[in-house]
């Protein structure tokens, strides 16, 4: 009988237990679950792929049925690689759903056999984000609860060995003219882009 096979695409920088809690939920699911780590120059990272790849290997090892791979270039193409059938996305709040529902239907253009699956995380994780873990951590906050103990420690090691490791030019505009403060407005990646570019308001700030 054929598996089903999912792909959890993200950043994950860094993993959250909210990513884990997808993650788990998705293992229930579906036969095969691939966490995928986005290879993405363009966009700023507090930890290497490397790193990243190395943590959530530690975190999944629990589960049998999930694998941690990277990949680069467009999802849909990397799903066919890896003959998936479905990508698992998670919302957790309706201001994430316009991007998702953005994001999905463009997969779907690119390859209408490609399904996306939507799963809400443990409430008690609708409000948790890497970006806003990382701002705490940097500023000095606890995090405790909100990111595996090994990413917990992790993060304090990277921000006490640069504490400007997210630093970002202060206070340079965005590309229509609007603010762009240290640590806000940097998702910038190809939905974002093109959503600016076509002055739609879709682009989603800060999920991950
Ligand atoms: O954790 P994130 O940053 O929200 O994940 C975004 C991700 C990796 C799912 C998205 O940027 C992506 O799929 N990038 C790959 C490039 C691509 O296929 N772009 C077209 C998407 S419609």
């Amino acid at each position: 009988m054929k598996k089903n096979v999912a792909i959890y695409p993200g950043s994950f920088d860094p993993p959250t237990n909210g990513h884990l809690d997808l993650i788990e939920r998705g293992s229930h699911v579906f036969d095969e679950l691939i966490v995928a780590i986005l290879r993405n120059p363009g966009k700023e990272a507090l930890f290497t792929l490397g790193e990243r790849r190395k943590m959530l290997k530690t975190l999944t090892a629990k589960w049998s049925n999930v694998r941690v791979d990277t990949f680069d270039g467009l999802l849909v193409e990397y799903a066919r690689k890896q003959k998936a059938d479905a990508v698992l996305r998670g919302i957790r709040a309706i201001s994430d759903y316009e991007y998702e529902l953005q994001m999905a239907l463009m997969n779907r253009k690119l390859d209408p056999k490609l399904e996306t699956v939507f799963m809400m995380p443990a409430e008690t994780y609708s409000y948790l984000s890497s970006r806003l873990v990382k701002e705490i951590v940097t500023l000095g906050g606890s995090v405790r609860g909100l990111v595996p103990t090994l990413v917990e420690q992790q993060l304090r090691e990277r921000v006490q060995a640069n504490p400007h490791a997210l630093d970002r030019p202060e206070d340079t505009e965005g590309m229509n003219g609007e603010p762009r403060t240290k640590h806000g407005n940097h998702r910038r990646d190809g939905v974002q882009e093109a959503s600016r570019a076509l002055g739609t308001a879709s682009h989603r700030k800060g999920k991950s």
